[in-house]
């Protein structure tokens, strides 16, 4: 479609018109595929998923960090309290890579995004932080509930 104002437009569409409404047409395409790219792909699940914090010896001390296993996505939880986890997603919202373990943090072999242990993008490429699920940890068993 032209965009061009109607007293520009003439009676008939010349070749030139023809041209220049396709070529916006195709840009139109790709800004709609970039922006939904710059969505991300969904690092979520749905229903709960458990797991024993003593299945994961990183996770007796405050600040330690597990890769969990089992969820139907990669998580990773951090120990942010004697009673207290942070539970993320590993699946960069950028472009869906697997983000691993760096340090005290996390980083996406994708591009480079680094992140913090709250799963905040602190460095390296622009991601969006990782996506975190609300939890509930029962210390009499010593399970953390995982809400997707
Ligand atoms: S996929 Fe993770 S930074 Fe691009």
């Amino acid at each position: 479609m032209c965009t061009c104002s109607p007293a520009d437009r003439p009676a008939d569409p010349t070749r030139r018109h023809f041209l220049a409404a396709a070529t916006l047409a195709a840009v139109g395409g790709l800004l709609a595929s970039a922006c939904q790219t710059g969505f991300g792909p969904s690092g979520g699940f749905s229903g709960t998923f458990t797991f024993k914090v003593t299945d994961y010896p990183a996770l007796a001390t405050v600040g330690g960090i597990a890769l969990i296993d089992g969820a139907s996505i990669p998580l990773a939880a951090v120990r942010s309290g004697t009673s207290s986890f942070i539970v993320l997603s590993r699946v960069c919202p950028h472009q869906g890579f697997t983000i691993g373990v760096a340090g005290s943090g996390f980083q996406c072999p994708g591009h480079g995004a680094q992140f913090d242990n709250q799963g905040t993008n602190v460095g390296g490429f622009p991601a969006g932080s990782m996506q975190s699920f609300s939890n509930t940890y029962d210390a009499g068993t010593g399970v953390v509930t995982v809400t997707g």
